[in-house]
């Protein structure tokens, strides 16, 4: 089946079996390969994009839901040649060890100070909960949105 999608403000489309993924969509047929694949069960949030303009986790999304909707993936925060502050943060911070969490990491960090520009700790681990981290410990990844969250940033 043939699907049309708007991904980061671009209007795309792709030839995709009926029970592809958008993940396997978005990196196979679409080359955009900043959405990771570590688990495809829905566990580690490695894949996390916006549907809509809500957090999902591409693995466990049929490419064929996303038919005629918007996602936005890692690759269209940035602003041109301006980092999102989140993407600013996470580097000024050292949050990235591996790398291979912070995608998915930074779509949930940007998603959560869209909705709430000023979270509580509590509230920022509830909506990282379900992106994992192997490799940093979580420490200066949650100093990087509390760093983000601060004014002056963005
Ligand atoms: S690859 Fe989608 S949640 Fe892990
Ligand atoms: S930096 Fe390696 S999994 Fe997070």
């Amino acid at each position: 089946m043939r699907i049309a999608l708007r991904v980061n403000g671009v209007e795309r489309e792709a030839d995709c079996w009926e029970g592809e993924s958008l993940l396997f969509a978005l990196r196979e047929k679409l080359e955009l390969a900043g959405s990771k694949n570590a688990c495809e069960q829905g566990e580690c949030g490695s894949c996390s994009v916006l549907l809509d303009g809500v957090l999902v986790c591409a693995c466990l999304v049929l490419a064929a839901q996303a038919d005629g909707h918007e996602v936005t993936t890692v690759e269209g925060l940035a602003d041109g040649d301006r980092l999102h502050r989140v993407q600013d943060a996470f580097v000024e911070a050292g949050a990235v060890q591996c790398g291979f969490c912070t995608p998915g990491l930074v779509v949930a960090a940007a998603d959560l100070l869209g909705r709430n520009p000023d979270p509580t700790d509590d509230e920022m681990r509830e909506a990282l909960s379900g992106n994992l981290c192997r490799c940093t410990g979580y420490t200066k990844i949650f100093a990087a949105v509390r760093l983000a969250a601060t004014d002056g940033w963005g």
